[in-house]
């Protein structure tokens, strides 16, 4: 598709009828669960190819661990959590490559297939679309608190069920309803990524951030200065991309800037399917999915906080 575009994944056409969606990513744990740890990376690995409603093939492992100072049980527990999700997904790991590193990093190198036809981009919305979110924001203030020890126990299995949540029954819904456009949400956090939707293109995108599902606890533990590093780059980068209305500047910008891990697909719907869309979104395991902006003509700036 060109390096000039800003698409989650890398597409080849192979054929008239077949194109390959590549893609790569790891990080440093965000839970201290190993195995847990594994399926997120994986989760979050395998992200971008739902997002262009392509479907993941094959992978390979990429890891760095301490040989050293830990125990490789602990490798083994992280290999197996990426295993099971990538069963999970139907993708087949066919290795892998690892490194003696002095922090720990996984994730996983994937190839998946689509029709060319069929790959949904995600600058693509048109005037009039709905703006559809699936999963709650809020994991990076979240696994903040986490680290520095103030996430109550009950949350922890909250978020980590959700960055375990694959986006792959997100998709087929989304292309079933004729999804006009699409990107996931990781690090740029929901603000950056929709900038990718909007940015040298002919639509804006008015936000309502009251509609915007939060994590339990996202706003509570943003107010206690659990602040992501990523969050405050990210605020900054696209603090003049926006015209924000809403009184709550600094919360809304904050909130919807906090980088996430595994975060949800962000939809464009033609408006006649949203209704239905939403239902069957709720109905497939994303109980939060909400109908969250619209797209509309270019206006005063690429995105508008109401
Ligand atoms: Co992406
Ligand atoms: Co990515």
């Amino acid at each position: 598709m060109g390096l000039n575009s800003r698409d989650d994944a890398g597409v080849f056409q192979i054929s008239p009828e077949l194109a390959l969606i590549q893609t790569v990513d790891y990080f440093a744990p965000v839970v201290d669960d190993p195995f847990d740890y594994g399926q997120i990376a994986v989760a979050n690995s395998l992200s971008d190819i739902y997002a262009m409603g392509a479907k993941p093939m094959v992978g390979l492992n990429i890891v760095g661990f301490p040989t050293n100072t830990l125990s490789l049980d602990i490798l083994k527990e992280i290999l197996r959590g990426g295993l099971l999700k990538a069963r999970e997904a139907g993708v087949t790991v066919l290795g892998g490559h690892s490194v003696k590193n002095p922090e720990i990093s996984f994730g996983m190198a994937v190839t998946g297939i689509a029709h060319p036809d069929e790959i949904v981009k995600n600058n693509t919305a048109r005037p009039g679309d709905l703006l559809i979110l699936t999963k709650p924001i809020g994991t990076g203030i979240l696994t903040t608190a986490l680290k520095n020890e103030k996430l109550p126990a009950e949350l922890l299995p909250v978020i980590t069920e959700k960055m375990k949540q694959l986006n792959d029954r997100a998709a087929e819904v989304m292309k079933r309803f004729g999804a006009t456009a699409c990107t996931d949400v990781t690090g740029f956090g929901l603000l950056g990524h929709l900038f990718e939707m909007t940015d040298k293109t002919d639509v804006s995108a008015v936000l309502d951030p009251s509609k915007v599902p939060l994590l339990p606890g996202a706003e509570e533990f943003r107010q206690k200065g659990s602040i992501p590093g990523g969050l405050k780059n990210n605020a900054k980068y696209i603090r003049d991309k926006l015209s924000i209305h809403s009184p709550d500047t600094e919360k809304w910008l904050q909130l919807l800037s906090d980088p996430q891990t595994s975060g949800g697909l962000l939809i464009a719907i033609p408006p006649e399917n949203a209704d239905a869309c939403l239902r069957e979104l709720k109905k497939n395991g994303y109980p939060e999915a909400a109908v969250i902006g619209e797209f509309t003509a270019k206006k005063e700036a690429e995105i508008i906080l109401k």
